[in-house]
């Protein structure tokens, strides 16, 4: 294997001394100097990451979504007068801000790396691969975690570079044990119908710099661990995996876009332990009870930090609650089509900051599920500190949500704050949310 060499490092012998200890939730045995490195490298990245006026990012995004839409109205204007209505019908377009970046434009396969300037929200800085090379995913096998073979998937993100990853053909990856995705990667499904599914977990943990586009993720299961290689240099011995989806752990500058993701063993999305500078959009998540987690604990701090995205998502059939489920930091959930819930859609504990704008809730016909939020673990004279706001929110079949906080004092009722588009308008935002099927030479 090129470059790779495995490292017989001290870790076989310290195994069995640390086994019992295992560190509660990442996975590791113990955190051995390798990723006490790490940890505090992914800190320090995660602190630089967090923007001290998060508003400035809504605002900013709330504009974006603006003008995409006047642009789009414009160039429907112009195309109904060329080609006449009829011809319309199938003509691509996009219309929410991160999709016109790169959508419906017919050589977007020359041009895969335009996707690394779309991003939008507080994860609009992940870049993942833009400046390395592209590698090509031919192989869909998983059976060596420590050197594995040239041509799979986990051959592609353990590199130390950056890299691009795409696929060669349509293919069902089933993970052995967790996938220890490195910093500076992209894992670019489009033209291919890629499933990474019934196996374990994809993981992002102490990296920086993720994109993660185009897959569908489902039915992941508890892995036993082993050992598994995370990086050119280091593999070591990994605990139990818990069967997210995705597992985002101290990590920062990470996008999930266009991905399809249900059934999972635990959450589909969890990002935890100072993660932060989180996008997560364009996704369609369905049948499922946990969908998102931001943050597991209420005695870790170190999750105030975590600002996180949540926009143009389709919440669909089968979801339950956790839409997302916050704590300590700032939420910003916009745009996005909750059609399904059973218990709530957004809840949290450990006065998270929570500003839900132009979403459509449908709630349940459930009596007592028509609460869209839910506080945990407070009292209400405590909660009622806690800035959750809902602005411009479409609320369908006796959906409501309580709000709590004192808006007066907010930074964001300065002048020029922009309003998020109202709800009205998310279906023809999010009508494209999951994988999108490009076929090359096609506008897709
Ligand atoms: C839409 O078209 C009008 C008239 O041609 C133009 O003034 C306006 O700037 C356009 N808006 C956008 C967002 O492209
Ligand atoms: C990721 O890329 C950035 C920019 O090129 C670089 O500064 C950083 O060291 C890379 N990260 C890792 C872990 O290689
Ligand atoms: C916060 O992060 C630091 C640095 O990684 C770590 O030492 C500390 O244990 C973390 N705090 C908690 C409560 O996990």
């Amino acid at each position: 294997m090129e470059g790779v060499r495995t490292k017989p490092s001290f870790f076989l012998c310290s195994l069995i001394f640390l086994a019992s200890a295992a560190l509660s939730g990442a996975d590791i045995p113990e955190l051995d100097d390798h990723w006490q490195k790490k940890a505090e490298e992914a800190l320090a990245r995660s602190r630089a990451a967090y923007h001290p006026d998060p508003e400035a990012v809504t605002n900013h995004f709330n504009k974006a979504v603006h003008l995409a839409l006047a642009e789009a109205r414009n160039s429907t204007r112009r195309s109904l007068r060329a080609v006449g209505v009829k011809k319309f019908k199938g003509k691509c377009v996009a219309t929410n801000p991160i999709d016109r970046c790169w959508r419906c434009q017919k050589n977007w396969i020359k041009h895969r790396k335009k996707l690394a300037t779309c991003g939008k929200g507080f994860g609009r800085h992940a870049t993942g691969g833009k400046a390395g090379d592209f590698y090509v995913v031919t192989d869909p096998s998983d059976d060596d975690l420590v050197n594995p073979k040239f041509g799979t998937l986990r051959w592609g993100v353990i590199q130390d570079r950056p890299l691009w990853i795409v696929f060669a053909r349509d293919m069902i990856i089933r993970l052995s044990e967790e996938l220890m995705i490195n910093s500076n990667k992209t894992i670019d499904a489009r033209g291919a119908n890629v499933h990474i599914a019934y196996g374990a977990q994809i993981t992002i943990q102490f990296v920086n710099n993720v994109i993660i586009h185009g897959l569908h993720i489902h039915d992941i299961k508890p892995s036993n661990g082993g050992m598994i290689r995370d990086s050119l240099h280091h593999f070591g011995l990994r605990t139990k995996s818990d069967g997210d989806g995705i597992s985002i752990y101290g990590s920062s500058d990470v996008w999930i876009d266009h991905c399809s993701m249900r059934n999972c063993a635990d959450g589909l999305i969890d990002a935890i332990e100072g993660s932060t500078a989180i996008t997560i959009s364009n996704c369609h998540f369905t049948h499922h009870n946990d969908v998102l987690l931001f943050g597991a604990s209420d005695s870790n701090e170190n999750d105030s930090i975590m600002q996180a995205t949540v926009a143009f998502n389709h919440f669909g059939k089968g979801l339950v609650q956790r839409m997302p489920r916050c704590r300590w930091g700032f939420f910003h959930v916009v745009n996005n089509d909750y059609t399904h819930w059973m218990m709530y859609a957004i809840g949290g504990s450990k006065h998270p900051t929570i500003i839900s704008q132009g979403n459509r809730f449908i709630a349940p016909p459930l009596r007592f599920a028509k609460e869209v939020t839910k506080r945990d673990y407070a009292t209400e004279d405590v909660w009622k500190q806690w800035t959750w706001r809902s602005e411009g929110d479409l609320m369908q079949n006796g959906a409501f949500f309580r709000e709590s906080g004192t808006p007066n004092t907010r930074t964001f009722h300065r002048k020029d704050f922009i309003r998020a588009k109202p709800g009205t308008w998310v279906r023809r935002l999010t009508r494209f949310a999951g994988p999108l099927g490009c076929k090359a030479g096609r506008a897709c």
